[in-house]
């Protein structure tokens, strides 16, 4: 079947299209239909479904006979680890560990926070949830415990299951100390905690409060699956909008089965046995969709790697790792490719493993720069697929569906709409725009099974940033075109949020945490270009008349702040004290003027600017910092 006429038969046909997917899933009770519009423009899938996830992810490979199959391969350079475990006794030890929960008083419907670093025992958390009804959150490590706490009060967990420690190049990152410091910061508290205590570090566990992963499990009765409604939350993922608060996405239980289960052979071209690698992160949509569910739900054997793509201990990681398990399909960041390809820019690494097994790679996260897919398609003599999606939508929107029919790659395009998306580009009318134009991205309601039904206890905050800027359609906050071909091209956000080293960060949230510096009366902060990062973010500071301290002090201070308050992963290090921000004549702050001259591109003056004579200030400003880059 081409890709047309599938995309096609969907479009002419969207319920009976989604209603044949569904029976690739296990139901305890098979919907009868599949789109529930009663509430539109709030849309339901598969409502009158009952089923498992855990069961679709795991049980059913061990009863349909595969138990012996692995299903997940740990590979940690950083511990000299690696590990196997198979689908019959992934089921035990999540069996287990839900009639642990179970037998605190866990049930369907509770939030269980996990905040884990790159360790199976983080899928058999999530999957430990789903097999109870329970609705995980997983926070990923590089978030400080400001940000946990503020994650804790959203979602109210009744407990939370951490790890002792992470392990990061040259450093250990104390979880502990986090957890328990995010625990006293938020208002909500988690009645207990479990730690999987790793031999890298010991946490001291807080009697009464916290148990120990092992003595926790003991002698609990194992859970059986339990099925839930379609509509249930399978999980809650928090991502950055503009301010500082995350956004809570829900992730619908039934949807999230089919959708992602059509993903692993027709974007993937993978079949059950074949080994699946995503080198991402569980904190991470990619982690959630790619780590664990869908290379699971559709019995592929995933990798959970923790390490990094150079330096643990080289830049042949990755190919070793490929090798090493048979790796058919991999999925990573542009980034992560940049940071090979600088460190081996002729592929010497490439040439010691035998990686014929290789198949496709696949890129997402951010932009995938055309140098940087061409590196990697020369060095690994495979199609390099670039797809876009969102934490929002769990899966891709756009893709070159490889094994459904590959369909020529055109450097930097994502290529087009996956059957589900009706993608269009719009004007600020919210008119579509004739091919080539650039414009708002925006996909038809309703969006397809798996994605967002809406944010955590937030319906109001969600049809404001998704639904009511350009009425029956999803606004994706992304900009862009689609060219004759019906290939999209995705150009930049049309909001404050950037994207550091494939990694989604809210300007916003950093500019709150600027703003609260005692000496800093007004802030901006930007994403410039970053050869390595993609981008990275750069505050200006206004300070106060008669500020206490040091310009420069309080550039250290507020970097310090950052790491504090949201963590290392805002790798927030460009900051500079200016008089006066650029804005425009009514006080909005020309942000994009001031990427445009950090990045050494024209740029029109904008014409309501208020006192063009500030951004002479600004461009000297940027010189110290040493910008425009060489
Ligand atoms: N726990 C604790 N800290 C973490 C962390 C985690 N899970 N992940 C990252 N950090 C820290 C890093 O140690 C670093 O700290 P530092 O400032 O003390 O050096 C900081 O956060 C920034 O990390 P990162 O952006 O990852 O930069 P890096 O310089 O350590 O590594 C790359 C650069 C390109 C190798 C790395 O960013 C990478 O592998 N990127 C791929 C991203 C990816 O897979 N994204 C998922 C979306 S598909
Ligand atoms: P996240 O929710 O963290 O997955 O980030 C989603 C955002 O990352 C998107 O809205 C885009 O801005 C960006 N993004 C993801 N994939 C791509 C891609 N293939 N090309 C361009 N931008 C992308």
């Amino acid at each position: 079947m081409s890709y047309a006429s599938v995309y096609e038969a969907w479009k002419s046909d969207p319920e009976g299209w989604w209603m044949e997917q569904s029976k690739a899933i296990d139901w305890d009770r098979a919907p009868t239909k599949a789109l529930d519009e009663s509430a539109a423009p709030l849309y339901e899938w598969f409502p009158d479904a009952m089923v498992n996830t855990c069961w679709n992810a795991v049980d059913r490979h061990v009863e349909a006979g595969r138990g012996e199959q692995t299903a997940i391969i740990y590979d940690s350079p950083v511990t000299s680890t690696k590990r196997e475990i198979s689908y019959v006794e992934l089921r035990n030890r999540v069996a287990t560990l839900a009639g642990a929960l179970r037998a605190k008083g866990v049930e369907k419907g509770d939030r269980v926070i996990i905040y884990m670093p790159m360790i199976p025992e983080a899928l058999e958390a999530m999957l430990a949830c789903a097999r109870i009804g329970a609705v995980h959150s997983v926070v990923f490590g590089g978030f400080a415990a400001n940000e946990l706490a503020v994650r804790i009060d959203d979602a109210t967990p009744k407990a939370i299951i951490a790890a002792s420690c992470g392990i990061e190049p040259g450093r250990v990152v104390h979880y502990k100390p986090l957890l328990d410091g995010a625990i006293e910061l938020a208002t909500h508290k988690p009645e207990f905690c479990v730690v999987f205590q790793r031999e890298q570090e010991v946490a001291e566990l807080i009697p009464g409060r916290d148990y120990n992963w092992h003595g926790f499990q003991y002698g609990v009765e194992p859970a059986d699956c339990l099925p839930v409604e379609g509509t249930h939350p399978a999980y809650i993922l928090y991502t950055s909008g503009t301010t500082g608060q995350p956004k809570g996405v829900v992730r619908p239980t039934a949807g999230h089965l089919v959708a992602l289960n059509w993903t692993m052979k027709n974007i993937y071209d993978v079949d059950p046995g074949d080994v699946f690698w995503a080198a991402s992160d569980v904190g991470w949509v990619v982690g959630h969709s790619y780590i664990c569910y869908a290379p699971l739900i559709h019995g592929n054997t995933t990798i959970v790697f923790e390490g990094k793509p150079v330096g643990t201990p080289d830049a042949g990681t990755f190919w070793r790792v490929m090798s090493e398990h048979k790796v058919k399909s991999f999925f990573t960041a542009p980034t992560a490719l940049r940071a090979v390809k600088r460190e081996d820019p002729t592929g010497e690494f490439v040439k010691k493993y035998d990686l014929s097994g290789l198949k496709n790679v696949y890129l997402a996260g951010e932009r995938a720069d055309p140098d940087t897919i061409e590196w990697a398609q020369a060095q690994l003599g495979v199609p390099v697929i670039d797809h876009w999606w969102q934490t929002e939508t769990g899966y891709a929107i756009a893709a070159n569906p490889v094994g459904l029919e590959p369909l020529p790659i055109k450097l930097g395009s994502p290529a087009v709409p996956m059957p589900g998306y009706d993608v269009q580009v719009l004007d600020d009318a919210g008119h579509a725009v004739a091919p080539n134009t650039l414009g708002a991205i925006a996909i038809k309601l309703p969006l397809p099974p798996g994605t967002l039904p809406g944010l955590w206890n937030a319906e109001a905050r969600y049809r404001k940033s998704y639904l009511d800027t350009f009425p029956g359609y999803y606004e994706t906050g992304d900009a862009g075109m689609i060219d004759e071909d019906g290939y999209l091209y995705i150009m930049a956000r049309t909001d404050d949020v950037i994207n550091v080293a494939g990694h989604r960060l809210s300007t916003g949230a950093m500019e709150e945490v600027l703003a609260g510096h005692a000496d800093v009366a007004e802030c901006a902060v930007i994403g410039v270009s970053d050869t390595l990062k993609g981008q990275l973010p750069m505050g200006f500071l206004c300070l106060n008349n008669g500020a206490s301290k040091a310009p420069e002090d309080v550039v250290k201070e507020c970097v310090a702040r950052v790491r504090e308050k949201i963590g290392p992963v805002a790798a927030f290090k460009l900051a500079v004290v200016v008089d006066r921000l650029p804005k425009t004549r009514s006080g909005k702050i020309l942000r994009g003027t001031m990427v445009s001259i950090a990045d050494g591109k024209d740029y029109k003056m904008p014409a309501t600017i208020d006192d063009p004579a500030i951004l002479g200030e600004i461009t000297e400003a940027l010189k110290t910092l040493g910008y425009p880059a060489a």
